[in-house]
């Protein structure tokens, strides 16, 4: 038999899905499962994005130009220049989600073998993305007594090579809730600068910043045009994740024409859901306050709960919708699995993401879940409870 690559051999498996067979055997016997996994908001579409593609009257459903419409990108630069981020049409290139931006943002600025600098925990599809572009995630672990801040920069300092391509973060993080201050953006920038390396700044979270909180923009620190390469997505922002839309945006004219040759491969982005990404463009700013009240309440909630429990810590978040919590157990992965499987209250149950899938060091976070806040309060209490129940019992 002909055998696989050992790119398709090493490629990680989500760590968010590993758990849904377990889940779907658990739904056939009639378990109700309270999903904490997942980053799937349950938020509703703008209508307006909806409306857009019920009411056009397409005859021929064509490709797009392969940077995606360019009503759609002047239009997003409006949005972003709204929000101290100065750049124009021809400085974003649509994609098919921000994990395809990602991946368009790897394949230009790295080769097999070059190391990527990452605050961990982190994204866990960095490690995919990383494997099938042959390149080096180096991590950089924070705390979880911090907040997981930023780490030292003396300690990026001390893990740049001659192979160090770049440097990625996701601000707001994904799991880790951390929101960069200003400062540490710009004492990321000055490390760029001086070293010659990349940023690579995923901000799909941007609107999601909590306790009157700005969030800074990597595209918002003057003259890092040509070290800064941003990754968004409309998945998140507008709860619009079926959509799979997103984009690069960069100043820097070399990336954007190597990012180009890889968006000319794939032809172009969806289009209709590009009719609904431009159209929620014009979703009021009040969307967005609703929304925000609602995850900072649900956040509230969630951690309050969560510190009540014996022998949990928790990083507090201050955007996205995610927390790390550390459990009083040995192995997230036995746990969750166990929480499926073998566990129930009133036939229910909750399912977490196990953290050690969002590290790349070996062997770390194995206490550690991920819980993504994305159902409704009362849901969300009632999971936190049965959590707590679960618990007890795991240890007893
Ligand atoms: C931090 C982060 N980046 C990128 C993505 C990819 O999002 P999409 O491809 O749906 O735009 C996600 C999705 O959960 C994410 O959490």
């Amino acid at each position: 038999m002909p055998s696989i690559s050992n790119k398709g051999r090493n490629m990680p498996e989500s760590p968010i899905r590993k758990l849904v067979p377990f889940a779907e055997a658990a739904i056939k016997k009639g378990k109700i499962i309270y999903q904490l996994n997942i980053g799937q908001p349950d938020i509703e579409t703008p209508k307006a994005a909806l409306d857009a593609v019920k009411n056009n009257n397409i005859d021929v459903l064509s490709y797009s130009h392969s940077a995606g419409f360019e009503s759609y990108r002047t239009k997003l630069a409006k949005y972003y220049r709204k929000n101290d981020i100065p750049v124009d049409a021809e400085d974003i290139i649509i994609t098919t989600g921000g994990s395809e931006a990602l991946l368009f943002a790897m394949g230009s600025i790295t080769d097999p073998g070059d190391e990527v600098i990452i605050p961990e925990p982190f994204y866990a599809n960095y490690n995919g993305f990383a494997t099938a572009s042959g390149v080096q995630i180096i991590p950089i672990k924070g705390s979880i007594d911090d907040n997981f801040s930023l780490p030292a920069i003396s300690e990026f300092e001390n893990l740049i090579t001659d192979k160090t391509k770049a440097i990625l973060i996701c601000n707001p993080g994904n799991p880790t809730g951390y929101l960069y201050t200003r400062e540490e953006i710009q004492q990321l920038a000055d490390l760029a600068i001086k070293h010659d390396l990349f940023i690579v700044a995923d901000e799909v979270y941007r609107e999601f910043a909590y306790d009157g909180v700005k969030h800074h923009s990597i595209m918002s620190i003057p003259d890092l045009e040509q070290n800064a390469i941003m990754v968004d997505s409309v998945s998140k922002r507008y709860s619009m994740c079926g959509a799979r839309i997103g984009c690069l945006v960069t100043k820097n004219k070399e990336v954007m024409a190597a990012a180009m040759k890889f968006a000319q491969a794939r032809l172009s982005p969806p289009t209709f859901a590009q009719i609904a990404a431009e159209a929620a463009l014009d979703t009021p700013d009040q969307y967005f306050e609703e929304v925000n009240k609602e995850y900072t309440e649900r956040r509230n909630l969630l951690i309050e709960g969560l510190e009540k429990i014996p022998g949990v810590k928790v990083a507090k978040p201050k955007g996205a919708f995610y927390c790390i919590a550390e459990l009083p157990i040995e192995n997230a992965d036995k746990f969750a699995q166990w929480l499926l499987e073998d566990f129930q209250h009133n036939g229910e149950t909750v399912m977490v993401a196990p953290a050690n899938g969002f590290y790349s060091t070996p062997n770390t976070g194995m206490n550690q879940v991920r819980i993504a806040y994305v159902l409704k309060k009362e849901n969300l209490e009632k999971a936190i409870e049965i959590l707590k129940i679960a618990l007890e019992e795991y240890n007893k």
